[in-house]
């Protein structure tokens, strides 16, 4: 059930603060002012790790992560030599792309907003629908999807191996292999894990630097964690349970998980939870890009939600004053760090 939904529980008894549903218990602890101990408990799930994870069967190595940034930045990858995937993933917005939804080939409107490849490392399930298992299997799907990028693969492996430097990185990256369809899927998959967050003020906090990020934030840091309980959805230093939840969207002809993992009652328009790193770059917001800022997706979580059998149940009623709906805000803030300037790469 882990990849259906997910409890918050766990996450809230490691806390050691209850914010289950209704309870008296939530409301007491709502209402009563975490202490110091309380609060370095909630930063301890919060620290960054040190390494990035790599499968097994699809190590880290330089030259392969270099050689998934060409491909990733190449619009040759698409049919008309117009999109590349960078065009919908771009470091400018966040890896995102600043669209309602994504505009494919042809200026095509496509249905859904681009998320962010931002820590997929630490990813489990991807998609907004988590149809794809791993960043391997979802590499190649844009590529030649219709909408997308539109090209075949064996039109697209003819086409680079016609193109004599991509022979050559092929070769000494994959020796004996050179370009096949996995090899392209390996390669951008590797430079996608390479693509971390960079310490942030949330971070410097976490850390002990009491001055790194403003009252306003560590209230909203502790809204956050107990009465607002986004944590149960948005946990972890990625802030996302990588699971799926109906968080009362206006309902469209999108169901979202329940397409793929049909005859659930609860995967009725439940979306996969998106990480909240470097948020306030990534607007518009949600899968089908509905709302513009921040705030507008905290006043969602307050009064804007559509009641409806699948609504999940951690969608509580949520009472937040107007200092308590900025303050949240304020801490996603702090969750932006300064990047490493993106350096193009020379297409071979
Ligand atoms: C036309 C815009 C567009 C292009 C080009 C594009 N993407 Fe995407 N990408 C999207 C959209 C939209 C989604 C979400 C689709 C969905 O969930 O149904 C997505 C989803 C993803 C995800 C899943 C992220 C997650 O957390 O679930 C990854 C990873 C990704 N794209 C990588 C790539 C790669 C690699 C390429 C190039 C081979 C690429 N994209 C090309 C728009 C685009
Ligand atoms: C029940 C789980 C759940 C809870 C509780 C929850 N979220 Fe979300 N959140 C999600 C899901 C799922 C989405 C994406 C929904 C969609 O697009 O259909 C989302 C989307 C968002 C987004 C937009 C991210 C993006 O990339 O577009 C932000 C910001 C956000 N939530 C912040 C919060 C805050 C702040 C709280 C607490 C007030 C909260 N969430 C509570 C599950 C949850």
């Amino acid at each position: 059930m882990r990849r259906f939904l997910r409890s918050s529980t766990m996450i809230a008894s490691a806390i050691g603060i209850c914010v289950a549903a209704g309870s008296a218990v939530a409301e007491q602890v709502a209402s009563a002012q975490p202490g110091d101990a309380d609060i370095a408990a909630m930063k301890k799930l919060y620290v960054r790790p040190t390494e990035i994870p790599f499968p097994k069967d699809n190590a880290y190595a330089p030259a392969k992560a270099e050689l998934g940034k060409t491909l990733f930045f190449d619009p040759r990858l698409s049919r008309s030599g117009v999109q590349a995937c960078v065009s919908c993933h771009n470091p400018s917005f966040g890896w995102e792309d600043g669209h309602k939804t994504a505009v494919g080939e042809n200026m095509l409107v496509l249905g859904r907003n681009s998320p962010t490849i931002i820590n997929r490392a630490w990813g489990e399930i991807f998609f907004w629908d988590g149809r794809a298992e791993s960043l391997e299997k979802q590499a190649t799907g844009p590529i030649t999807a219709a909408g997308e990028m539109n090209t075949p693969m064996d039109v697209l492996i003819d086409r680079l191996k016609g193109i004599s430097g991509y022979q050559k990185k092929f070769d000494e990256v994959f020796p004996g292999e050179g370009i096949t369809e996995k090899n392209i899927a390996a390669s951008i998959a590797t430079f996608e894990r390479t693509i971390v967050s960079a310490e942030a003020p949330f971070d410097r906090w976490v850390a002990g630097d009491e001055k790194a990020v403003s009252e306003d934030a560590k209230r909203g840091f502790v809204l956050f964690n107990t009465k607002a309980n986004c944590v149960s959805c948005h946990s972890g230093w990625t802030f996302t349970d990588d699971s799926f939840h109906d968080i009362g969207l206006t309902a469209t002809d999108d169901v979202g998980r329940a397409k793929i993992v049909p005859g659930v009652p609860e995967l009725q328009y439940a979306f996969k939870t998106p990480g909240l790193r470097n948020i306030d770059q990534r607007a518009p917001y949600m899968h089908d890009g509905s709302m513009a800022t921040l705030e507008d997706v905290v006043r969602h979580y307050v009064d804007g939600i559509e009641q409806r059998p699948s609504l999940d149940a951690e969608m509580k009623p949520l009472a937040l004053n107007d200092q308590e709906v900025k303050d949240l805000v304020a801490f996603m803030e702090t969750l932006t760090g300064q990047d490493r300037p993106m350096t193009l790469p020379v297409l071979p």
